[in-house]
């Protein structure tokens, strides 16, 4: 087998994800929608078992964490409060010919020599729409997120927000989990779920979009911890990025400089990605202070302390926040995952993600599916499996190497066919299949008593 993996392009991941139903593009046969797109069955297989593994990972094996489903509407003090009605915007810029609108920081920008009659130089970005070189200028703020109305009243005093980050949530939460559940510092809350930007110009696929999903933790500590904790969690996403297939040398920890962090931000480091269309975050590790707390304490009039029972005293704890947005996620894993070679003479393409996140673990399959005595062995070993693990798939669909190929792109580990030795045509071979390895295209023969170890072991 020849391994021929090149620099992957865009275009060949929304095509692969179309193809086999991982992400559509949002409201398709309308002409879509800027910003959304549709997850299809594999890539909401995917993303489920991103979400539980990061569950499994940061929530479940860790001592007090927990786990919180907010409403996405709350009430809009919370946004004043938070600073996001007065800061959550981003600088806009728009072309004096074709009216359309970017952000002043993704546009190009270039120094123009000055001509005879003025010799001063002046700075100019091309529109990428339609071309006509506009002259820089002050970028005004835009506010990025939704707004929409509650109740029948279309007034502003009605006005609620689709929330732009899940945080929030979690913040309106700690009191409740406090009075609730009583945890001792430091505990985290978890949140998973949709949040919403306006953003200006959605780009790159699922990328930078106006709907988009989120994992955040807010973990709450003693001020002076918070240096331990930061880098705790640092380590944590790290081995995140790891148990999904992201490899060490195309991710990178940026140190975000004071002038860019967000207003609530003391640190941040990015975790940055090799997508091809450049270095970008993929997610973000925040150390928040005081400052989310003493802002709702302040908004709501309500007290958001923490009595210390071991040193007797009340304190405002310090926030680490490390938010993972999912949809880039995929991005980053589909295009980790993606290869390119050949077997035999035949190229081919597969997605080598790490079984525990793969969208389908095992495909079962007969031999041939015009044979009944194939179909219904091959049938009792599927439900068996399935029993189980739900993530095995059923397939006799073209030919065994179509099959394969399908799966191959689809990232299935495992291929299982059950073909006439099994039924004991050769009779030392009843009752044993052929087990298919994506990577290495190899078979092997397995007995079907030991198959259902030996995909749990791989998971
Ligand atoms: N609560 C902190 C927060 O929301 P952020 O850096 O604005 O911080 C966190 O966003 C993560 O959410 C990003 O690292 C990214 O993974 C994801 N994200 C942010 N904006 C996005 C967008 N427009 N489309 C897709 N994902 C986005």
């Amino acid at each position: 087998m020849k391994e021929a993996k090149k620099d992957i392009d865009m275009e060949t991941i929304v095509s692969l994800a179309k193809r086999r139903g991982f992400v559509f593009q949002g409201s398709e046969i309308y002409g879509g929608l800027a910003g959304t797109f549709d997850y299809g069955p594999y890539g909401v297989a995917l993303k489920n078992n991103l979400k539980s593994l990061w569950w499994r990972m940061f929530v479940d094996s860790l001592d007090n964490m927990y786990g919180v489903d907010a409403a996405i509407l709350m009430n809009p003090k919370i946004w004043e409060a938070s600073g996001h009605v007065d800061g959550f915007s981003d600088p806009l810029i728009e072309c004096t010919e074709c009216k359309h609108r970017f952000r002043d920081d993704q546009v190009q920008k270039k120094t123009k020599k000055g001509t005879e009659e003025s010799d001063t130089s002046v700075s100019v970005w091309s529109c990428e729409h339609c071309g006509t070189e506009n002259e820089s200028v002050e970028p005004r703020q835009f506010n990025m997120m939704f707004k929409t109305h509650a109740g029948a009243s279309e007034d502003d005093a009605a006005t609620v927000y689709l929330r732009p980050e899940t945080a929030a949530g979690i913040f309106m939460n700690y009191k409740n989990i406090i009075d609730s559940v009583h945890p001792k510092l430091p505990f985290g809350i978890a949140q998973i779920g949709k949040a919403f930007r306006n953003e200006i110009s959605p780009r790159d696929f699922i990328f930078r979009l106006r709907e988009l999903e989120q994992m955040e933790i807010e973990y709450f500590v003693r001020p002076e911890e918070w240096e331990m904790a930061f880098e705790n969690w640092r380590v944590r996403l790290n081995q995140y990025a790891d148990a999904i297939g992201i490899e060490s040398s195309s991710l990178h920890e940026l140190e975000v400089l004071p002038e860019d962090r967000a207003h609530y931000s003391k640190r941040t480091i990015d975790f940055e990605f090799d997508f091809p269309f450049g270095r970008k975050e993929l997610w973000g590790l925040a150390y928040r202070t005081d400052f989310d707390l003493l802002a709702h304490e302040k908004g709501s009039g309500v007290e958001l302390k923490y009595f210390d029972e071991s040193k007797k005293e009340k304190i405002t704890p310090h926030v680490i926040e490390p938010s993972l947005g999912i949809d880039r996620t995929i991005l980053a894993v589909l295009f980790s995952a993606y290869r390119e070679d050949i077997t035999g003479d035949t190229p081919r393409v597969y997605l080598a993600f790490p079984p525990a996140i793969a969208p389908v673990k095992a495909m079962v399959s007969p031999l041939l599916k015009n044979k009944p005595e194939l179909v219904e062995k091959a049938r009792n070993v599927y439900l068996e499996l399935k029993k189980d693990i739900p993530q095995i798939m059923w397939d006799d669909n073209g030919n065994i190497g179509k099959r394969y190929r399908r799966q191959d792109e689809i990232g299935t580990p495992f291929c299982i066919t059950i073909d006439f030795d099994t039924l004991g045509e050769t009779s030392e071979l009843k009752d044993t299949v052929t087990v298919r390895d994506r990577d290495t295209g190899d078979q092997k023969r397995m007995a079907i008593s030991e198959l259902l170890e030996y995909i749990k072991t791989a998971l």
